[in-house]
């Protein structure tokens, strides 16, 4: 939801917006290019090819931190004398770590910002997600509020800046909370 109101907020303000999304059931902003993708990996492969032309990528997208390590063409039938099922799980792609090493070469995106969901040690957590994954602004959300993270419709978010700053938004709409983020964006690039 937060994403879908950020492309809207990015038109809204007269940006070239493409998501690249796994979230069904949503309407498509208007204006909006809209890339679906199953997994991690596509979303990675497809974030990866459209940097060069981007000037901001924004990752709201909780993504999966593991995968099943295999996939079964068919149902999977229950034997009587085994009490549970083990499912083994491989890790993901970091598709902001990958981000990192090509802006390292090509100088694009101009900004990346990123979110962190948190469910404690917002702050401290968060400025080590900044760091550690090179972004020019980093969206705090802890999901442990009612209010706030997953499937709501409000937010409730610090934002915090490569430079130290750190800007705690009151519980707004998405769309606020994204009208937001754009303008900082705006700012990050040069514009007002
Ligand atoms: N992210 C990503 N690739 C992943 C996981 C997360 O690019 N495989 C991005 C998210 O879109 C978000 C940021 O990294 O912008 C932080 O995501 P979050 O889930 O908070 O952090 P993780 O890196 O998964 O770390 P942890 O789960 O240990 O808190």
């Amino acid at each position: 939801k937060q994403g879908y109101a950020l492309a809207q907020a990015g038109v809204d303000a007269g940006a070239e917006v493409t998501l690249i999304s796994a979230a069904r059931g949503l309407t498509t902003p208007y204006g909006v290019r809209v890339i679906p993708v199953d997994s991690a990996q596509q979303m990675q492969q497809l974030v990866l090819a459209h940097l060069i032309g981007a000037d901001a990528l924004i990752m709201a997208a909780a993504v999966a931190d593991f995968r099943p390590r295999s996939t079964a063409a068919h149902k999977i039938k229950k034997s009587n004398d085994d009490p549970g099922l083990t499912l083994h799980l491989e890790k993901n792609p970091d598709i902001l770590a990958a981000v990192k090493d090509r802006r390292r070469d090509t100088r694009r995106p101009r900004a990346v910002i990123g979110f962190a969901a948190e469910s404690e040690d917002l702050i401290t957590n968060a400025r080590e997600k900044l760091e550690r994954k090179g972004l020019d602004l980093l969206v705090a959300n802890d999901i442990s509020a009612a209010d706030a993270g997953f499937d709501v419709d409000t937010n409730r978010v610090v934002i915090l800046d490569a430079h130290g700053g750190e800007q705690a938004l009151e519980l707004a709409s998405k769309s606020k909370v994204s009208e937001y983020i754009i303008r900082r964006v705006a700012q990050l690039l040069g514009g007002s």
